[in-house]
C-alpha cells in the first residue's frame, strides 16, 4: 500500500515467442464478408480519419432516431459528445426496431442453464418482457437517471433488467456476482442507487453462490436503497424478503402491463455505469452515455464478427464485464442477431461443456478469452475432439494478450484451420472494441490484435509522448476521441482527467503498452500501471493492497503479478505483519479469505509471502519492481541503489531459496 505510481513494469516489452507465418482468411469467408477486401478497410479507414463525423453519421443512420442529431462529434480532451441533439433509445434499437420486419419471430437470446435447461426468447418475446420490467422499475418509482445496480447470475432476466433501464433512462451499475457483499456495497453507494436487482442464488459448477444474502449484508449500509427486486433462479434455497423493502421478480410482474413506450433520451443521456479497477484502492465508476456507445457497439460488432443474419453468436463473457455489456447483449440485439447466454462453466459437468453447446445450438461464431484457451488446453483436447464443431466460422479472443501457442491451438483444434481469429483489443473505457483484424481481410498474426478499427488513431509512445520506432516498445495511446469513449468517472472528472488525460496531453492514455511492428500490427504487452490481468479480470493491486491491510493483524502488504500459465498472472501478495503477530500457515489462509470477502474470490492472493518490512526507495516508494522479479524468478537484476533497507531485500531473496 501507500504508493501511487505508474511504474513501467520491467516485462511489460519484453517480446513474446512469435509466429512469423500469415494466417489469411479463405476465399469463401472473404468473399461473402461484410469486409471483403483489405482496399475497402483502408478506404473507410481512411474516410473514418479524415472526416470523422461524415463516417460515424452514416453508420448512426442505421439506427432509429426519434429526433436527429444536430452536430455528429464535439470534442474538445477531454471532453465528447457524440450526436449531439440526437433523441434516441438504446433498447428501442436493440428491440422495438426488429419488431416491424421477420426478426419478429427470430431467436434474439438463446439461454442454457448451468443444470441443462434452454430457454429461447425471440425479439417479440423479449421486448414484451423489457416493456413489462420497464414498467416495474415505473412502479418502484425508478425515473430518467437514477441508479439501478444489478448482482445477478447469467441468466436472460438480467439482459431484461438492464435492457428496461436503458428503455426508461435509467442508469444500471452492473456489479459481477463474483464480488463480496462489500465490494457490491461500496460500488451501490458510490452510485448511489435507488434499486437492486438481483438472484436468489447464481448456479456454478454445480455449487449455488447465493446472491442474496450478499445483498442483504451489502444493504446494512447502503442509505440511499429504498427497494430490491429478486429473481428467483433456484426454486429450493431459503432466503430471507424484508417485508416492503424486497419484492419477488415473479410476483410484480404480474401487475403490470405489457406495453411501453420507450423514453426519447438524449444522445448524452448516462446509459450505464461500470465499475472496474485502476491503481488506486477505490475502483472507478466508467460512466458510457447512450447515442455514441450505441452506435460503436453496433459497428464494431457488424464487422469485426461479421455478423449474418442466420447467425447463432456466442461470447461467453458474463455481464458483469463490459464484454458482456457490448458484446452479449447491446452489440448483437442491436443487429437484430441471436445470441447465446450461458449460465455456467466450461468444465461442468465435464471439460466439454462449452464445445457440447456448440454441436447443440450450431454456433457460428465464438468469442472468449484466452485465459479459457489456455484451461482447454490443460485439459486436453481429446475433449474438443469429441465433438464436430462443423458450424464454427469465426473466432474470437478479448482480456489479455493471447500468447502464439495459445492461438495456434485455439486456431487448430477449435477452428480446425478454417475460422480466422479475431483478437480484439479494448477496455472497459472505450466500451467498444478499438483494435482488431478484420475477419474476411486481414492477414493473421498470433499474438497480434492487428490494426485499428475504423475512427481509431492509435499510437505507441514513449514516456515523452513522442512516437517511438516501429518494432520499439512503449506507451499505447489513443489520439482523438470515438463515440463509445467513456464519457468521465461517475463523480469524479478530476480523476477521469488526471488518469487518462494527463500523461499525454489531449490523449487517451491505456494503461497498456505495446509496440506495432513494420507492417502497422499492434502488439499490446499488457499494463505498465498497477492494474493486473487475471484470468482476463482485472484487479487493482492496491484495491487488494487495501483489503489486505484492513485485516487488524496486518501492518503493510504489497501486491504484484507474477506470470502463470494458465490464469495470465497470478496474484503474490509481501505483507509485513503488526509486531506482536507471528506469520502461519492458518494467517496466510485467513489473509487470503480476508480479501474473498472484501473483494471477491477472483481476487484472492495466489500466494502470501510473510516479510518484516518491505524494499522502499528513499522517498518511501515500495519497490515493486523488485518485488515482481522476486515473485518471478528470485533473482534480483537492475539498480537497487536507491533501495533504503538492503536487509528487507536480502530476507525476501533468501525466503525464495
Ligand atoms: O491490458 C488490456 C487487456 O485488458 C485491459 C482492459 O481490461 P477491461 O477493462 O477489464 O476490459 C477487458 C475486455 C475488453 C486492457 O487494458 N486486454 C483486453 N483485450 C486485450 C488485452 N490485452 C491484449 N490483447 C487483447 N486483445
Amino acid at each position: 500500500m501507500k504508493k501511487q505510481t505508474s511504474e513501467v513494469q520491467s516485462t511489460a516489452f519484453t517480446s513474446v515467442m512469435e509466429e512469423h507465418r500469415l494466417f489469411h482468411p479463405s476465399k469463401e469467408f472473404a468473399r461473402n464478408a461484410h469486409v471483403n477486401s483489405m482496399e475497402v478497410y483502408k478506404r473507410m479507414y481512411k474516410e473514418s480519419i479524415l472526416n470523422p463525423e461524415k463516417f460515424w453519421s452514416d453508420v448512426a443512420e442505421d439506427l432509429y432516431w426519434f429526433k436527429k442529431w444536430k452536430q455528429t462529434k464535439v470534442w474538445k480532451a477531454p471532453d465528447a459528445k457524440w450526436f449531439n441533439g440526437g433523441l434516441t433509445n438504446l433498447a428501442y434499437n436493440c428491440l422495438d426496431r426488429h419488431l416491424t420486419n421477420w426478426h419478429r419471430t427470430k431467436a434474439a437470446i438463446i439461454w442454457e442453464g448451468e443444470p441443462g435447461e434452454t430457454r429461447i426468447l425471440t425479439y417479440q418475446v423479449l421486448h414484451r418482457e423489457v416493456c413489462k420490467f420497464a414498467n416495474v422499475l415505473g412502479k418502484m418509482g425508478i425515473e430518467k437517471g437514477d441508479r439501478v445496480a444489478v448482482y445477478m447470475g447469467m441468466v436472460p432476466e438480467l439482459a431484461i433488467a438492464i435492457l428496461a433501464c436503458a428503455r426508461i433512462g435509467a442508469v444500471h451499475t452492473v456489479v459481477f456476482g463474483g464480488f463480496s457483499a462489500e465490494a457490491l456495497k461500496d460500488r451501490i453507494n458510490d452510485a448511489g442507487a435507488k434499486l437492486v436487482i438481483t438472484c436468489d442464488a447464481a448456479i456454478r459448477r454445480g455449487t449455488l453462490v447465493m446472491l442474496k444474502p450478499a445483498v442483504d449484508k451489502a444493504l446494512e449500509s447502503c442509505p440511499t436503497v429504498q427497494n430490491v427486486i429478486v429473481y428467483r433462479r433456484v426454486n429450493e434455497v431459503q432466503i430471507t424478503m424484508s417485508p416492503g423493502r424486497d419484492h419477488w421478480w415473479h410476483e410484480i410482474i404480474q401487475s403490470v402491463n405489457d406495453k411501453h413506450e420507450a423514453e426519447h433520451l438524449p444522445s448524452e443521456h448516462p446509459l450505464f455505469i461500470l465499475y472496474t479497477s485502476g491503481t488506486t484502492g477505490k475502483p472507478k465508476g466508467i460512466l458510457h452515455t447512450t447515442g455514441g456507445y450505441m452506435v460503436n457497439t453496433y459497428f464494431t460488432s457488424k464487422l469485426v464478427f461479421d455478423l449474418k443474419d442466420d447467425d447463432i453468436y456466442w461470447c461467453t463473457a458474463d455481464v458483469g464485464w463490459v464484454t458482456g455489456h457490448s458484446y452479449v447483449v447491446y452489440g448483437p440485439l442491436l443487429n437484430g442477431a441471436t445470441t447465446l447466454m450461458y449460465e455456467g462453466a466450461p468444465n461442468h459437468p465435464e471439460p466439454d461443456r462449452f464445445w457440447k453447446i456448440i454441436d447443440k445450438y450450431r454456433v457460428n461464431i465464438f468469442y472468449t478469452a484466452p485465459t479459457a484457451i489456455r484451461a482447454f488446453i490443460r485439459w486436453g483436447e481429446q475433449w474438443v475432439l469429441k465433438h464436430e464443431l462443423t458450424s464454427l466460422r469465426l473466432l474470437g479472443s478479448v482480456g489479455e494478450p493471447i500468447n502464439p501457442e495459445a492461438w495456434m491451438w485455439y486456431y487448430k483444434i477449435v477452428g480446425k484451420q478454417k475460422c480466422p481469429i479475431v483478437d480484439t483489443w479494448w477496455q472497459t473505457e472505450t466500451g467498444a472494441i478499438m483494435l482488431s483484424p478484420l475477419p474476411g481481410v486481414t492477414p493473421l498474426k498470433p499474438g497480434s490484435c492487428t490494426m485499428p478499427l475504423p475512427g481509431v488513431v492509435p499510437e505507441v509512445v514513449d514516456k515523452e509522448g513522442n512516437p517511438v520506432p516501429d518494432g520499439s516498445g512503449g506507451y499505447l495511446i489513443l489520439k482523438d476521441t470515438w463515440p463509445s469513449m467513456l464519457r468521465t468517472i461517475y463523480g469524479d472528472k478530476n480523476r477521469f482527467k488526471k488518469q487518462y488525460w494527463s500523461e499525454y496531453k489531449g490523449y487517451y492514455f491505456t494503461g497498456d503498452g505495446a509496440r506495432r511492428d513494420k507492417d502497422g500490427y499492434f502488439w499490446v504487452m499488457g499494463r505498465v500501471d498497477d492494474v493486473i490481468n487475471v484470468a482476463g479480470h482485472r484487479l487493482g493491486t492496491a484495491e487488494i493492497e487495501s483489503a489486505l491491510v484492513s485485516h487488524h493483524d496486518v501492518a503493510e502488504a504489497a501486491v504484484v503479478a507474477r506470470p502463470d500459465d494458465i490464469k495470465g498472472s497470478a496474484i503474490v501478495a509481501f505483507v509485513s505483519l503488526e509486531s506482536s503477530k507471528i506469520p502461519s500457515l492458518l494467517l496466510k489462509e485467513e489473509l487470503r479469505n480476508h480479501v474473498a470477502s472484501e473483494i471477491g474470490h477472483i481476487a484472492k492472493p495466489d500466494e502470501i509471502r510473510f516479510t518484516d518490512t518491505l524494499p522502499k526507495t528513499r522517498s518511501g516508494k515500495i519497490m515493486r519492481r523488485l518485488l515482481r522479479e522476486i515473485a518471478t524468478s528470485g533473482s534480483i537484476k537492475g539498480d537497487v541503489s536507491t533501495l533504503e533497507d538492503f536487509s528487507a531485500l536480502e530476507k525476501l531473496r533468501d525466503e525464495d531459496q
